[in-house]
């Protein structure tokens, strides 16, 4: 064969293979609203950048007469790009082929990617649109998936792992990405279940439709499966390349730096945040975004356990992650999908060297019947352990509440926080006061000749001895009470004085967190 002919055929094989199941199914891929997965990869991708590798492979099953049909590529897309000039790893699944269905081959070309991903120290990023392990391969199928279970597993807390959930996903589609980092989903086009209603009506009786089994909106409100829900394809591509801004590229590296406004800006608008009214709501977001560089927030879990909110900014120009009680839901209280949100993005941040700031302001755990028998013990508890094991620098800043165990939860000085800062509306103590003297004072109060009156005197002594940060202060529990405005430098600068912070906990094949 001639050289030129040579290149032609090249050319026709890559052409074939770009073409996935056919312009067919690619046109029904369109009117399902969804892009196909090469479309997908050039929005996620550096413009250009995207380099595949195994556009040839094949599979190699017979059953079911599967060698009538066969597509190059297989029905996943693999290869490396860049986003904002940094190395990047990514598998597409295409769904115009078996659905995007996980074989032999389509499992050999993930694990080649995230293999390639662990030795060069780049995060991985999969776009799955998958009906999960392909049925005809049987076993071997399984197989592929624990291939990628196991990938997943090794890979976590060593380089970040991303997942997009971009059509309807079942099966191991939606476990290889549960194992992952973050779970990103586009509203009305995109499903996660470990099995589709179809199955589901057949199994269980029960019917129900891709929306309300695993929509956007039921995993990102009330699972919480899914971390960020965007309203189309091209949105939820965009955000993982801003979400990948706030991340170092694997666990031996810091985040990128990124110039900020003035590191020594101050807000008056904090010194009145904090209402006079100790019972009155405010938006803890408020407080952030005005504290952080240019007010930018990346929030993670958005809409799901609000009393609690957790995301990624920049202070002085250095990533870090915010927890934060947010006293506009639920007074900020923690109950078991608080816990597990915060527990969940600690562990996250401390394994790739993100220092923590926690705002803090919250009444308690969650009493009752519900959050006992749910487990909020062992749940508070996740919390509690992820703060007490991360090393990273850990700031905190006491806004108003800090109440009993949630004052030791919440990154206390005693669970190896490096700097506890607190506003002068803080109050820390075993209970709020009303609650405090009811019990205290039980049979006092009976007594009492005027037992409303008796009961607001003890309450205001209990407020004036307690309900400030001054004892927690003169302990040296907390390192400074400062004037909300100044927050802003105070945090950067102890970020500065961090920089070289060194910390580690004991030697052990891995703890037990309660799980
Ligand atoms: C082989 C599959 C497939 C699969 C879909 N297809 N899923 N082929 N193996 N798992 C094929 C269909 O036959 C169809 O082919 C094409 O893909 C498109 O599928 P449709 O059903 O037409 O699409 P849609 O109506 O959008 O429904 C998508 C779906 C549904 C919700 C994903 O196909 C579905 O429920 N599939 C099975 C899901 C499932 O139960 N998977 C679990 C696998 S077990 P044609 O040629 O007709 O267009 C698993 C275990 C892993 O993954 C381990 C976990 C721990």
């Amino acid at each position: 064969m001639s050289t030129t002919n040579n290149i032609q055929r090249l050319n026709d094989l890559k052409a074939q293979s770009r073409l996935g199941g056919g312009a067919e199914r690619i046109e029904a891929q369109h009117k399902k609203g969804r892009l196909t997965a090469r479309e997908r990869i050039d929005l996620l991708l550096d413009k250009g950048s995207f380099r595949e590798v195994d556009a040839f492979v094949k599979h190699r099953t017979h059953d079911f007469n599967l060698d009538e049909q066969k597509y190059m590529s297989d029905s996943v897309v693999t290869g490396w790009g860049t986003i904002e000039g940094r190395l990047v790893y990514v598998f597409s699944q295409d769904f115009t082929v078996f659905g995007g269905s996980l074989g032999e081959v389509h499992a050999e070309k993930i694990c080649k990617i995230m293999d390639m991903a662990m030795k060069n120290g780049a995060p991985v990023i999969g776009l799955n649109d998958s009906g999960g392990a392909r049925i005809q391969e049987g076993v071997v199928a399984l197989g592929g998936y624990a291939d990628i279970f196991l990938r997943n597993t090794m890979a976590s807390g060593v380089i970040p792992q991303i997942s997009a959930i971009m059509g309807p996903c079942a099966g191991g589609a939606v476990y290889s990405p549960a194992l992952t980092d973050f779970i990103f989903m586009t509203r009305n086009t995109s499903y996660m279940f470990v099995t589709g209603p179809d199955v589901v009506k057949a199994v269980t009786h029960e019917e129900v439709s891709f929306e309300d089994l695993g929509g956007a909106s039921v995993h990102s409100e009330k699972s919480g499966v899914c971390h960020v829900a965007a309203d189309s394809e091209a949105d939820t591509l965009f955000l993982i390349r801003k979400l990948l801004g706030y991340l170092p590229q694997n666990n031996m590296e810091d985040a990128p730096f990124v110039p900020g406004d003035d590191p020594l800006r101050m807000d008056e608008a904090l010194n009145s945040i904090v209402p006079d009214d100790a019972n009155k709501p405010y938006d803890i977001k408020d407080a952030i975004r005005l504290i952080v560089d240019n007010g930018q927030f990346f929030e993670i879990h958005e809409n799901y356990a609000q009393n609690i909110v957790v995301g990624f900014a920049r202070l002085g120009g250095h990533s870090v992650g915010i927890v934060a009680n947010q006293p506009a839901v639920l007074a900020g209280v923690l109950d078991i999908d608080a816990s597990e949100k915060g527990a969940r993005f600690v562990r996250f941040c401390d394994s790739f060297n993100i220092p923590i700031i926690t705002f803090e302001d919250v009444p308690g755990f969650l009493p009752g019947t519900f959050q006992e028998h749910h487990g909020i013990i062992r749940s508070g508890a996740k919390l509690l352990y992820a703060y007490c094991e991360a090393t990273v620098p850990k700031l905190t800043v006491i806004t108003r509440k800090a109440y009993g165990g949630a004052y030791c939860v919440m990154s206390s000085k005693h669970i190896r926080s490096d700097l506890n800062l607190a506003w002068p509306t803080a109050e820390i103590a075993v209970m709020g006061p009303d609650g405090a003297v009811n019990i205290i004072f039980r049979k006092e109060l009976e007594k009492a000749v005027d037992p409303i009156r008796r009961k607001a005197e003890l309450v205001a002594e209990y407020r004036e001895k307690f309900a400030s940060p001054y004892v927690a202060a003169e302990r040296g529990y907390i390192d400074d009470v400062i004037e909300p405005k100044e927050t802003r430098p105070r945090l950067i600068n102890a970020l500065e004085m961090l920089s070289n912070k060194r910390d580690s906990n004991p030697a052990k094949k891995h703890g037990n967190i309660p799980l």
